[in-house]
Order: C-alpha cells, then sequence, then structure tokens
C-alpha cells in the first residue's frame, strides 16, 4: 500500500483504490467527473515522483513533463505528494444567455464567452456547480460571431448536475468552464469522403455541432445521420434537421425509435436500435468518415462493425460519456 500526502495530510492507498477514490473516500472536496480518463477533470499533479504512465493518457506531452496525472486512473505503486490544479484549468466563466427546452427532459442551454475561449463544434467542455461537481458536455454549434456556444444538457433521474442546471441556474449566472477539449470534431480534409454520423439520446449534440459545421465548410460527400431513441418523445432537433435535409443534397437524415411506437402524428421513424438500422443501409463503408457519440454500448459495437466493414481506424471517431447520476 502507498500513501500520498495532499495538503500536509498523508492518506493510505487502500489495494486497488485510485488516487481519486482515497481522496474521496475520506470526504476531501476533489473536481472530477466521468471516473474514466475522459474529461479530465480530476487532474492533479504530483511534486516528487513520476506518476504511472496510464494514469497520463491524453495529456499533452507539457502536461506530462510537469507531472499532471488523472487521478481517477491512478494506482499509486509508490507514495507520492500531490496538490490538485483543477482551479486553473477552470479558466473560463461563461454567461447563461439563454435555457429553453428542447423535448421533455432536454435542455437546449447558450452559453456566452470571450475572445479567449476557441472551439470546435462536437468538442467537449468540463462545466463546475456550485457544489463543486463537474459534468462534461458537448458544443453543439459552430464558432459565431456572437461568442456563444450551446449545450444540450439532459435531466436524468437523480442527476445532481443536470438538475442543478434545470432548475437553479439563472439566465446571467456565470459558469466555470474549462477550455474546449477532444478530437471528436469535422475537419476539412478530404472533402469527398462520406461522413456517417450516428448517435443515441443527447449524443446527439457533437453530432449536430459536426453536421453544421460540415455544411457550413460545404463538405461535398455524403453526409447520413443516425439518431435514435427508445421513445419517439426522447428524440429533438427534428424539424431544424429536416430543414437541412430539404436545403442540402448531399445530407440525409433517419430518426429511429427502438421501442414500441404508434405513428399517431403520422411521423415516420425507422424501427430498431440505431447502430443496426445505420449498418443495414451499407455493404461497404470503405473510405468513409464515422463519428459515434451517446450510450457506451452502442458505440462499442458499432467501432468494430464500421471497422470490419473497411472504415480505417484513423477516421473513427468516438465521444462516449458514460451517463452518471452522481
Ligand atoms: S478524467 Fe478523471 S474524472 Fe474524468
Amino acid at each position: 500500500m502507498a500513501t500520498l500526502n495532499y495538503k500536509q495530510q498523508d492518506y493510505i492507498c487502500q489495494k486497488n483504490e485510485t488516487v481519486l477514490d482515497t481522496l474521496l473516500r475520506e470526504n476531501l472536496n476533489i473536481a472530477h467527473g466521468c471516473r474514466q480518463g475522459v474529461c479530465q477533470s480530476c487532474i492533479m499533479r504530483s511534486v516528487d515522483t513520476n506518476p504511472p504512465v496510464a494514469a497520463q493518457q491524453g495529456l499533452r506531452e507539457n502536461q506530462k513533463q510537469q507531472k499532471h496525472f488523472l487521478s481517477c486512473l491512478c494506482l499509486l505503486e509508490q507514495d507520492m505528494q500531490l496538490e490538485q490544479i483543477t482551479e486553473s484549468e477552470f479558466a473560463h466563466n461563461l454567461k447563461v444567455l439563454s435555457k429553453q427546452m428542447l423535448n421533455h427532459d432536454t435542455l437546449l442551454l447558450r452559453l456566452l464567452h470571450d475572445e479567449a475561449f476557441t472551439f470546435k463544434s462536437g468538442q467537449f467542455i468540463n462545466l463546475k456547480s456550485a457544489d463543486n461537481t463537474v459534468r462534461s458536455y458537448s458544443i453543439s454549434n459552430p464558432p459565431n460571431k456572437q461568442l456563444h456556444i450551446e449545450l444540450q444538457i439532459r435531466l436524468l433521474a437523480n442527476g445532481r448536475f443536470g438538475s442543478w442546471v434545470h432548475n437553479e441556474v439563472e439566465i446571467g449566472d456565470n459558469i466555470p468552464a474549462s477550455s474546449a477539449l477532444g478530437s471528436c470534431f469535422y475537419n476539412t480534409e478530404r472533402q469527398e469522403q462520406g461522413l456517417l454520423l450516428v448517435g443515441t439520446g443527447s449524443g446527439l449534440a457533437p453530432l449536430y455541432g459536426i453536421l453544421q459545421d460540415a455544411l457550413q465548410q460545404e463538405h461535398k460527400g455524403a453526409i447520413h445521420l443516425f439518431h435514435g431513441s427508445r421513445q419517439a418523445k426522447d428524440l429533438y432537433l427534428k424539424e431544424q434537421i429536416q430543414q437541412l435535409v430539404s436545403e442540402h443534397e448531399n445530407f440525409s437524415y433517419t430518426a429511429c425509435i427502438s421501442g414500441e411506437y404508434r405513428n399517431e402524428h403520422e411521423e415516420h421513424y425507422s424501427q430498431g436500435r440505431v447502430h443496426e438500422v445505420a449498418l443495414s443501409n451499407y455493404s461497404y463503408l470503405n473510405n468513409w468518415r464515422v463519428y459515434l457519440c451517446g450510450h457506451p454500448e452502442m458505440v462499442k459495437q458499432m467501432q468494430t462493425q464500421v471497422f470490419l466493414k473497411g472504415v480505417d481506424m484513423n477516421d473513427i471517431y468516438v465521444d462516449a460519456f458514460h451517463l452518471s447520476s452522481l
């Protein structure tokens, strides 16, 4: 068992316990989000020994050299003195411009940023609530002159952060935010390439941003968007997306329902799980670029399937945040 020293106190890491687990067990207020090495909100710095390589995955080279590491991935092999650096990670204060419901449980949150905040649609940011809870959300709009970003925030049962945003955050409030992170965004290389976008639930957020960016950049290849949910009432932005279909010949949209539904309002949906519906449309996907966002199991299965249909691993972009009810 190793000992960690934090703010002049020693704590013993139990067997198979990460640094984050140890500090939370000791009731210390440590910012964290996904607990899976994705959101980077639990980043800390070793003052003495080098952190384990596995705890530095996804960090930039200069961060590694400064002995930064992700505490949720860090199983200590030797004693370590460490300090928190999250305050500097939340370098931006984003002002709430508007809140608008997109369906029964998903909120469109529009936030004003300054010139120093740069992003590509589809990237994610970490937001920190008043009680230090951190959550990651994807940006669903392209950069614009009004300097605002849009996030789609779903209210989950017992979801502390979502509940705070839905019920307590008010227009004009400032929310601490990280810089934009992640590589799940559109780039203008190979504009003849087909783009396959597949998402579930609020996984639509990065896809909607990537879609708008690709259309604005006049992407030449086909663009196919598949969005799935269990019930029709969980789908959203249908009219806006249909409008884009009518304006762009190379773009198509398929909404999928995996549960039962009655066609009461003459609305058309494909019946079935979104990745199965999407895959049934293609024998081969050679030279396609694929973006997958939403339920981790769907993302995992789809990664394998599109690879088997010919997609280069470098052309598969993934954003798979696990749902958290903390
Ligand atoms: S990367 Fe550690 S909590 Fe998200």
